[in-house]
């Protein structure tokens, strides 16, 4: 008799998610591709955004500066100091809904928020780190032009904008000028490894978020970036990857379908295949498209047919086996049923552990830091999917072994907190 386990797979297999039909050397070789094309301005689904941050200056003391995170959910304002053996200190933390996750909003009121938000903030020091968790173009004074929304934000009139800029000239209208320098969260999350490593004992760094949304950052030799003529061959810097629009990963029907009910459609499918904006939503049409072809008993397809939503959170729920979200009627399925959720979420959630191990191996062997065990790549990973999921961690641990091991490059995968506003706070004493 087949297992619920055995039932999982063979719906996943004939729908082409499973993970065992990923080729984890093909998928390598695409990213690294697409990260060559992307650094030479030819097609690619990876933009490769130069952010003019370099690491080789130390971070200022004893300076305060304000420290801006516009997160997926949360935009959280604060002031930021390094001591003298810095350790950063975050003072007058301020937590806000991030403008237009709960309403569309035009352009006027979407700037107008960031500016009721640092009004209290104008006298408390005098540079901005500002980072932001979507894709922008940033210009080499450090302002950011968003090139689009990801994490179904609703305020289009936005997009093209420069962020900054739009925001601190309002600003200035009410008496204040304050200098600033715009970064995406990746990079926040990079500047955070930097700060902390004292002995200098990494060999290069990564930033990688998967929360919300997901993407990778790492420094590259501006040699290298060649869509880029005026730079100075000899320097390096920070180079948003936009991983989560990367566009070469096996997809089955299932996905494709998911990602043509979302708001941008066509766009960041590999974030659609593994951040947590998007993965409840993914395992609930996987239920369903079970239930459809008769997976379930008869009451545990209507449990299924009749669940509206499905949270990521809930999916941590489900493999924890708590009663919580389509969980509220587990309880009332049958075991055979129970056993087959928590088999497909558990799949779906493991082939994203694969994904997000690949994208972080590619950033980790174009770093080409790592060589030796003594200067390993140091890679800040943050976000609430690779830490809170049961087990996610532990699966992409595994897998990077597997991937990296193999190819002797020396990497230590390392978690501090508050990277966002402590890496918006570096670059915002470097401005
Ligand atoms: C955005 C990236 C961001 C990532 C992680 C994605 O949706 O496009 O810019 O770095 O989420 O927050």
């Amino acid at each position: 008799m087949n297992t619920p386990k055995d039932t999982a797979i063979r719906f996943l297999k004939d729908n082409s998610m499973h993970v065992d039909q990923v080729d984890p050397d093909a998928m390598l070789d695409d990213f690294l591709a697409e990260m060559d094309l992307g650094l030479a301005g030819e097609k690619s689904s990876l933009a490769m955004i130069p952010t003019f941050i370099s690491i080789d200056k130390p971070v200022p003391v004893f300076k305060p500066v304000v420290a801006i995170d516009a997160g997926g959910t949360n935009l959280r304002v604060a002031t930021v100091m390094f001591d003298g053996d810095g350790n950063p200190t975050i003072s007058h933390l301020t937590m806000h809904k991030m403008p237009g996750s709960e309403r569309e909003l035009n352009k006027n009121e979407f700037f107008e928020k960031f500016v009721e938000f640092l009004l209290p903030f104008a006298d408390k020091a005098d540079a901005v780190g500002f980072c932001f968790s979507y894709p922008a173009e940033i210009s080499p004074g450090r302002d950011g032009k968003l090139l689009a929304w990801t994490k179904e934000i609703q305020a289009p009139e936005v997009v093209g904008e420069f962020i900054g800029k739009s925001i601190f000239d309002r600003l200035e209208q009410k008496g204040y000028r304050r200098k600033f320098s715009f970064l995406n969260d990746t990079v926040a999350a990079l500047l955070a490894g930097k700060s902390i490593d004292f002995a200098q004992e990494y060999g290069a760094y990564i930033g990688f978020i998967l929360g919300t949304g997901t993407n990778t950052a790492y420094i590259e030799y501006n040699r290298n970036i060649t869509k880029c003529h005026d730079l100075d061959p000899e320097g390096s810097q920070a180079i948003n990857t936009e991983s989560g629009n990367f566009s070469k990963c096996p997809r089955g029907p299932v996905d494709i379908e998911f990602d043509e009910s979302t708001e941008n459609r066509g766009q960041y499918m590999f974030e659609k295949m593994i951040s947590g904006a998007y993965l409840g939503g993914l395992c609930l049409l996987v239920l369903k498209k079970a239930a459809e072809k008769d997976f379930f008993s008869q009451a545990g397809t209507q449990l299924v047919e009749s669940q509206a939503d499905l949270s990521t959170v809930e999916v941590d729920g489900i493999l924890r086996e708590l009663t919580r979200g389509i969980a509220r009627g587990v309880g009332a399925m049958s075991a055979e049923d129970k056993g087959l959720v928590w088999h497909l979420c558990a799949a779906i959630c493991e082939r994203a552990a694969l994904f997000a191990a690949l994208n972080v191996s590619a950033a980790v062997l174009k770093s080409s830091g790592g060589e030796s065990p003594r200067h390993p790549v140091c890679v800040n990973i943050d976000g609430s999917v690779y830490y809170n999921i049961k087990g996610f961690s532990r699966m992409v641990e595994g897998y990077l072994d597997k991937i990296l091991g193999p190819k002797h490059v020396s990497y230590e995968l390392i978690r501090v907190d508050d990277s966002p506003l402590i890496g918006a706070a570096v670059a915002g004493l470097m401005c």
